[in-house]
């Protein structure tokens, strides 16, 4: 099938923008088929038309190269991505150091075109290359009496020039209740456009839950701790008020100093009209049950 591979991103997956967008063209012609065959989840993907590469990975946020957004474009490269392993532990049934390439050789990397709305309200279309967190989960064993899981990003201050601010308490900390992790949605993202992600966008191996305001998107993982308690995460502890665990897309809760019901599309021109936000991003029928009964204003 189209959009399905097995293992790492070799030479001949990359597609450069241009080429891939014709392939898009050509599958669009042919109904949509191919992506029909992702299921419901990416249904959506045919109705979204992905920003540009550029547009992708020159305005962004990952604080450990500095706050501006064109930061992690100008300072992300000193970091080393390889060799790279991610540590799996706490209540799983195979703990332990795992290689990279050991980790892709056994995933399915495909195509998930995926809105991201910014708590900023400014919005873009990624059109991500990756495996699902739960596959990973599954390798390593989830243990029962697991609730939550915990990330870790990388933390190198010899590479990130950022880190000797104090902004954030680093490493930079995530969290998710299993449920969340376990659904389909959830992606660990390592190609854009089907080229290795840039180290700017979280390489080698960052975090993608389409229905979240892009801050719960961990970059550059290197540790996955299942808990039976919820984690702290970044942009709680520094300011609770604003920003809580669950951080889901929602329009009819703002941010305490700003709107939510509203976006910016990302690459319409500074003039391009705001777009109505959708609660869960436009997710709602594969996520909304996960939080039924739970108050979302109370649990933001
Ligand atoms: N991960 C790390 N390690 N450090 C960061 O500063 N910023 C978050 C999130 N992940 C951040 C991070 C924020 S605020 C956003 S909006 C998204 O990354 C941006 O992700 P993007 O590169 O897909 O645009």
């Amino acid at each position: 099938m189209a959009f399905r591979w097995k293992g790492d991103l070799k030479d001949h997956h990359v597609t450069d923008e241009a080429l891939w967008l014709n392939r898009r063209q050509i599958i669009g012609g042919a109904g949509g088929l191919a992506l029909a065959g992702l299921a419901g989840r990416a249904r959506a993907a045919e109705e979204l038309e992905p920003n540009s590469w550029e547009e992708i990975t020159s305005y962004n946020n990952y604080y450990e190269f500095g706050t501006d957004k064109d930061d992690p474009k100008a300072y992300a490269d000193a970091l080393t991505t390889e060799p790279w392993s991610v540590t799996i532990d706490g209540m799983v049934d195979k703990p332990g150091q795992y290689a990279l390439e050991d980790i892709l050789s056994q995933m399915t990397i495909e195509e998930r075109i995926y809105r991201f709305r910014c708590v900023e309200a400014w919005s873009m279309v990624v059109p991500w290359n990756g495996f699902e967190l739960a596959d990973l989960l599954n390798m390593a064993g989830v243990q029962s009496g697991a609730k939550y899981v915990a990330f870790e990003t990388v933390l190198r201050p010899e590479e990130m020039r950022g880190v000797s601010y104090p902004v954030l308490d680093w490493p930079y900390v995530e969290g998710l209740r299993l449920d969340e992790a376990m659904n389909p949605l959830t992606l660990l993202a390592t190609g854009i456009y089907g080229k290795d992600i840039p180290n700017q966008n979280g390489a080698p191996l960052r975090l993608v839950v389409p229905w979240k305001y892009g801050f719960k998107s961990i970059k550059s993982i290197v540790r996955v701790t299942l808990t039976d308690s919820e984690p702290p995460t970044s942009w709680n502890k520094a300011n609770p008020r604003e920003y809580g665990f669950y951080s889901n897309v929602n329009p009819q809760v703002d941010h305490p100093r700003w709107s939510q019901a509203t976006e910016r599309p990302i690459g319409g021109g500074f003039f391009a009209k705001r777009k109505p936000t959708l609660m869960f991003n436009g997710y709602g029928e594969e996520v909304a049950s996960l939080y039924d009964g739970m108050d979302l204003s109370e649990y933001f």
